[in-house]
């Protein structure tokens, strides 16, 4: 193939110096564009003696809001030039807008994950070339081959974090990064290559920062953020795939339960299990939530808003409630079970014990059994139980049914303890105190 720009050499033969010059602007007059091999499109800039100056014909870009040309120095090669572009513009985040931005809902009434935002993150991975063309670009839905292998064998991953407006209406982010470390613990456990923590966390800040507006400013609202990692090849033999997409979406949210933060009814099953020790019921794949839905479903028939799972070999151990990781307060101690492998590393979790910590609190990551929880119950110990999560924040319990036994914790009000935390995380969250604990992230 000819570079239409000039004569092709080997590859081997060819020098090239990047040069970044942000201030510098394309020529006036007519230039010289074209493709060259991987249908880039370019354009020289000039010529001095056998070198030529070329820089991407789609330039300026923004990369934080600055805009940039990028130089490249060409010493008559073709192929190496477009390769050398592909591989230096892999990684700059291109922004198209939509020209129909939608109606946003009245931030009283957003209930959960029903709403999305206006615009969308997004790259892929190809075996070739890592993970590449990143881009925002308007929201909306995915062309799939029907034999995409995440629709049949579920290797996919995903994360929830929020983004707050605080009071003086800037946006923030809650441990952002422990978000995204977890989705490479997911990655690793699911065979799903591991992203860049620092370059993603600049794609969702510059994806914030074009949908500021959807942050809404009402009490108790964020705009929940779901990254997802999605196998991508079209084939139905059974291994990890060779491509995957990568993106974030936006949802302005509420309330995760119609509850509120009100305390909640659980049900223990013996019927079905979350996970099983050994499984990926410590990361944050879509199997673990499908796996959920029936014991779900017949806990809300039961008149339950949530399953409380005991674990998968003994039946014995609690380990979660719906998909939160759950707390028990008995006499002074909190207490929560020990990650043992098959329950999620929750970040709100991790915060309610280093809360607790700080606050000198007698706290124990351990085994619970069920038994336990009764015994406290039977011995007026049981003071509060409560849930931790992303999308909850704190979710007290106030009835719990195991068999044909009924638990009703404390008089039924939300208990001291998990209005503690719940107020701790969430005036953190809104920077209604100082954050201590260095939690915060501003976009
Ligand atoms: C969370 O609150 O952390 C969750 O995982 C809930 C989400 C799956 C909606």
């Amino acid at each position: 193939m000819i570079d239409r720009y000039g004569p092709m050499r080997s590859p081997m033969s060819s020098v090239f110096i990047r040069r970044e010059r942000p201030s510098l602007m394309a020529p006036a007059g007519p230039v010289r564009r074209g493709p060259v091999l991987d249908g880039t499109m370019c354009c020289k800039l000039a010529s001095v003696g056998t070198q030529m100056l070329w820089y991407p014909a789609d330039r300026p870009y923004r990369v934080g809001g600055h805009a940039k040309y990028r130089i490249f120095r060409k010493f008559l090669c073709g192929d190496t030039l477009c390769r050398y572009i592909k591989e230096e513009n892999k990684m700059q985040i291109a922004t198209q807008l939509t020209n129909q931005p939608k109606t946003k809902p009245d931030q009283d009434q957003l209930g959960f994950g029903i709403h999305f935002s206006d615009h969308m993150f997004q790259m892929d991975y190809t075996p070739d070339l890592g993970w590449h063309s990143p881009h925002i670009e308007p929201y909306g839905p995915f062309a799939l081959d029907p034999a995409t292998m995440v629709l049949h064998y579920g290797q996919g991953i995903f994360e929830g974090m929020k983004a707050y407006r605080n009071a003086s209406g800037d946006i923030q982010l809650f441990r952002p990064r422990d978000n995204f470390k977890r989705l490479n613990h997911s990655a690793r456990k699911l065979c799903i290559p591991e992203i860049d923590v620092d370059f993603v966390m600049t794609a969702l800040k510059e994806l914030l920062r074009v949908e500021k507006d959807w942050v809404p400013a009402a009490a108790g609202t964020s705009l929940y953020i779901r990254p997802t990692i999605i196998a991508t090849d079209p084939f139905l033999g059974v291994r990890a795939s060779h491509s995957y997409r990568f993106f974030i979406i936006l949802s302005p949210v509420g309330a995760y339960y119609a509850e509120g933060f009100n305390p909640i009814k659980i049900l223990v099953t013996r019927e079905h299990v979350r996970a099983v020790r050994g499984g990926v019921g410590d990361t944050k794949t879509m199997g673990n939530y499908a796996a959920s839905l029936l014991a779900g479903q017949k806990a809300q028939d039961a008149g339950y808003t949530q399953v409380l799972w005991l674990d998968g070999v003994d039946q014995k151990y609690v380990e979660e409630v719906g998909s939160m990781n759950i707390f028990f307060v008995i006499g002074d101690e909190l207490v929560t079970p020990e990650l043992s492998g098959s329950i999620l590393p929750g970040i709100t979790r991790d915060s309610v014990l280093q809360l607790a910590q700080q606050a000198k609190m007698h706290v124990s990551e351990r085994k619970i059994s069920i038994d336990e929880v009764l015994d406290a119950y039977e011995t007026g110990r049981l003071n509060e139980i409560f849930g931790s999560g992303t999308a909850a924040v704190i979710s007290p319990v106030g009835e719990i049914k195991y068999e044909e036994q009924i638990i009703k914790i404390g008089d039924g009000s939300v208990g001291p303890v998990a209005q503690r935390f719940f107020d701790a995380i969430m005036d953190i969250q809104y920077s209604r105190v100082d954050d201590s604990m260095g939690w915060v992230e501003q976009v």
